[in-house]
């Protein structure tokens, strides 16, 4: 048994990793930004003092927005977790460093192994792959878990806009030229759970879902779940949704490490969404909330 600190708990990941960690019988604290800032090293360090394990799920997440404001994304994603990592040397803690599929160019064609170069094409995975390397270069005792596609019972995601968007709209138009892993919350506050219980291996697992799918496939997934005609989502490109920054066309994670350290390799999406809509309640599967 460990006491755990969850970062940035006021998050859509960090509520559910607090759920699934106290449902465990783990001890854990949990700090939301206004509980803790992690931009301050000292309160980091305030913060950190005590805890066996902290999982940093605090992150600037707003991708288009860290395109005009990098400084202000860096210092949370990048500085913010230097200053954990120095907290958990301090105190002696391991650590568990939540990032992105972003830190990724997006432009292969087979899954991306764990060790595969780091090259980000927008601001916000600049400063998530600056994050990895604080983490890589300071704090050896660390799992680096890297995820994607999230969707959860808290805060929005594309799960929850399109079981709204399919009561409010005829039709939808969704990109089908990029793929990934729709990857729930719960299945990822297991995994990080899983990894520090068995005392897995430091260094870099993905936390995705197994398979891929499209954004499109995903919608339509999501329409017949909901009781929906999945012929009223429409295909279109990427080129059609022009945002600042840029997507990548392929966010497919390998999970080789899971099954290096003896641990399952992760569920497919399909399984991980049908067990979502049975326990969300009421499901914002079913009422778009
Ligand atoms: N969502 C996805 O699809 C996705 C994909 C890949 C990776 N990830 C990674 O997964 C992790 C969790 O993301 P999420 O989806 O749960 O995002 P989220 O809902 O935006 O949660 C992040 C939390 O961090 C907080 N925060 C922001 N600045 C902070 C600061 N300076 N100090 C402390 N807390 C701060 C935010 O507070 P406010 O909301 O009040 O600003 C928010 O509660 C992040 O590391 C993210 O990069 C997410």
């Amino acid at each position: 048994m460990s006491r755990w600190l969850v970062t940035g708990a006021g998050g859509m990941l960090g509520q559910d990793l607090y759920a699934v960690l106290s449902a465990a019988g783990e001890t854990a604290a949990r700090a939301s930004l206004a509980d803790l800032d992690i931009t301050s090293l000292e309160a980091c360090v305030a913060a950190v003092e005590g805890h066996d394990v902290v999982v940093n799920a605090a992150a600037w997440t707003g991708v288009d927005d860290a395109e005009t404001q990098e400084a202000q994304a860096f210092s949370v994603n990048a500085t913010g977790a230097a200053n954990i990592v120095r907290a958990c040397k301090i105190s002696g803690s391991r650590l568990v460093q939540v990032s992105t599929d972003y830190v990724f160019a997006g432009d292969a064609t087979t899954p991306y192994g764990e060790d595969a170069p780091l090259a980000p094409r927008s601001a916000y995975g600049r400063t998530k792959a600056a994050g990895e390397w604080a983490v890589r270069a300071h704090c050896p005792e660390s799992w680096i878990v890297r995820t994607a596609w999230l969707y959860g019972e808290y805060g929005p995601n594309f799960v929850k806009t399109m079981a709204r968007l399919a009561v409010e709209r005829e039709t939808v138009s969704v990109v089908d030229d990029q793929r990934g892993q729709p990857t729930w919350t719960v299945d990822l506050s297991a995994a990080i759970l899983s990894l520090v219980q068995v005392q897995a291996p430091f260094g870099i697992y993905h936390g995705t879902a197994s398979g891929d799918t499209t954004w499109f496939e995903f919608a339509q997934e999501i329409f017949r779940r909901t009781g929906h005609d999945p012929a009223r989502v429409r295909p279109t490109k990427s080129q059609a949704f022009e945002r600042p920054a840029p997507r990548p066309a392929y966010s497919v994670l390998g999970h080789d490490a899971w099954e290096r350290a003896g641990l399952p390799r992760p569920r497919d999406w399909r399984d991980a969404l049908q067990r979502a809509q049975s326990v969300w309640s009421p499901s914002p599967l079913q009422n778009g909330r």
